[in-house]
């Protein structure tokens, strides 16, 4: 969110001396100052990294960033919403949960009790994996080459255990595939070698997907099969032209194995790591959809397109979040308490995800630093649970609370690679939502708002508005929760129902049923097959 501490020490500074009649604007990370608004307008609006089109680039990028009048957009920390690991682990858990109910016809009311997925990472996004599949009841097998990264999520509790020996983990999976219960297996080595394994014996693998760090793969972040972690560091500073032909070689074979297995039935999904990008470039061409070249995707789905995209976003589910500024527990576990009260789980499979998740959020033991909780929620169940914490405040059960998302949301973000690669209508060059998210979020009075190039997929291929609104009790403020949660969201159902995004369009339907005359989304009406066609044949018969 800065580029420097001397940034981060102005604004902080800002903060403490601004009144609530004066709104803080940052730039790219620095503060231009402190201008007067009135109390209803945010008290600090902040872009990060926002730059003329014909110069959002990665070259541009690096030129305005070494002149300091560029940061990095990041997307959650830059729109100071970074709540430590359970984020990603609440997101990896429904993903899971969904993949297993879309592929494996899981009941809604069900877990993954005997099902296996395998996958690899055990780094700083992928470590939640090992988390997250025991959270949904399932049999994890992880592959790592870092020996420090097993032990560190073996020493967090993460990952239940771990070996080098594959027929002493492919025991372990048996016994409990018999027993049902949940447990995550790390594999200390190549995720390669365990594909290899599987396939030459043949194992049952029901679920799977890769999370090395395929956006760099030759700058380290794939470890070819033949080498350790530690051989593949030498050769990468040795022998850069032997690494990168190894990295190629081995993302070959990884795809080749990948592809018998879900020709014996395995479902594969890309994780946002670049991996089928990365197999593509080390010259696989039949991985690419029309066998040709990327621009009509490629033959795995991406988790967005199939899985957190129609299940979850479509319906405006998303990452909302709140953090107890009093920085006291017993304020955590009361609000854990009143949003579990505010879910009715037999509603649909998200909100019974949901449930268990905010249930158990206390036994998880997820919270790093700030007493902060992540809750995937639809516009509906924001503003519900909101209004119930601030009320709360107002009655000084609680001290005030900060709410938020990250960018991995409905309506907040465009990136065409991930949070809307499953919208297909050809608006995904656009950036349209997320400025309007952001301008509605403004004019709407959330008490921070954000928006920012770049992030995860790099810049220029995203754009993200992020907010946060401090609950002071006050009935100001509920105004603003019924406002603003629900355009957040909306904004982004809308696009999607426009899209034609069939779940957008129920959800849709349902929002302009509620609102009446209050407010309106425009519905698209789908021609019946063939109309337009036998328009134009009847228009140029008749000229
Ligand atoms: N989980 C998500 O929701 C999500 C979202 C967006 C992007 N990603 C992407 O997922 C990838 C992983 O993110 P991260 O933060 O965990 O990165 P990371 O680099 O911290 O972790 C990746 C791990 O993979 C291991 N690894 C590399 N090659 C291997 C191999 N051949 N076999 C076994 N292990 C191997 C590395 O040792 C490392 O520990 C990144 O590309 C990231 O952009 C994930």
């Amino acid at each position: 969110m800065c580029q420097n501490w001397m940034q981060y020490q102005l604004i902080k500074k800002y903060l403490e001396v601004m009144t609530d009649e004066q709104t803080l604007v940052v730039n790219s990370g620095h503060p231009i100052g402190l201008f007067p608004s009135h109390k209803n307008a945010p008290r600090a609006i902040t872009t990060n990294g926002l730059m003329v089109g014909m110069f959002d680039t990665l070259d541009g990028f690096h030129q305005a960033a070494a002149m300091g009048v560029a940061n990095y957009g990041q997307m959650t920390a830059g729109g100071w919403m970074y709540i430590g690991p359970q984020g990603i682990v609440h997101g990896t858990y429904i993903t899971l949960l969904n993949a297993g109910r879309l592929y494996l016809g899981i009941p809604d009311d069900g877990d993954l009790s005997g099902k296996v997925f395998l996958t690899s990472g055990l780094g700083g996004m992928s470590g939640a994996q090992a988390k997250a599949i025991e959270i949904a009841g399932g049999i994890g097998i992880i592959a790592e080459v870092d020996k420090s990264r097993i032990e560190t999520r073996s020493e967090q509790g993460w990952l239940s255990r771990y070996s080098s020996n594959l027929d002493e983990i492919f025991h372990w999976v048996e016994d409990h595939r018999s027993n049902g219960k949940s447990v995550s297996i790390g594999y200390y080595g190549n995720v390669v070698d365990l594909w290899d394994y599987v396939v030459q014996n043949d194992i049952k693998i029901e679920l799977a997907s890769d999370q090395t760090s395929c956006h760099d793969v030759y700058g380290g972040g794939y470890t070819p099969q033949g080498v350790t972690f530690e051989e593949g560091r030498e050769l990468l500073r040795s022998d850069r032209k032997k690494f990168n032909e190894m990295v190629d070689k081995s993302l070959r074979k990884q795809f080749e194995l990948i592809e018998i297995m879900t020709k014996r039935g395995s479902h594969f999904w890309d994780y946002g790591n670049s991996f089928m990008k990365a197999v593509f470039d080390a010259g696989v061409r039949r991985i690419a959809k029309n066998g040709e070249n990327e621009s009509d995707g490629f033959i795995f789905p991406s988790y967005v397109e199939d899985i957190m995209g129609p299940i979850c976003f479509d319906y405006g589910y998303g990452p909302f979040r709140w953090v107890c500024l009093s920085g006291s527990h017993e304020d955590l576990a009361a609000t854990d308490k009143m949003a579990m009260s505010r879910i009715s789980p037999e509603r649909r499979g998200q909100d019974r995800d949901n449930y268990i998740w905010i249930r158990d959020a206390e036994k998880n033991a997820l919270v790093v630093g700030s007493q902060a909780r992540i809750l995937y929620a639809d516009a509906l169940g924001r503003v519900d649970i909101a209004l119930a914490f601030n009320k709360m405040v107002r009655e000084k059960r609680v001290g005030p609370i900060m709410l938020g998302r990250d960018h991995h949301d409905t309506g907040g973000t465009d990136s065409p690679f991930r949070e809307t690669a499953n919208i297909r209508d050809g608006s995904n060059v656009m950036s349209d939502m997320a400025h309007q998210c952001w301008a509605g979020n403004v004019a709407r009075g959330m008490t921070l708002c954000v928006l920012s190039n770049g992030g995860g997929v790099g810049t220029g291929k995203a754009i993200n508005s992020g907010f946060g609104l401090v609950l002071d009790g006050t009935e100001r403020v509920d105004t603003i929760i019924r406002l603003a949660l629900d355009w957040d969201v909306m904004g982004g159902v809308a696009r999607r129902a426009w899209a034609r995004n069939n779940h957008a369009i129920e959800t849709t339907i349902e929002w302009n049923k509620r609102l009446g005359n209050k407010g309106h989304i425009s519905l698209p009406f789908i021609p019946k097959e063939g109309l337009i066609e036998e328009l134009v044949q009847k228009t140029l018969g008749e000229t």
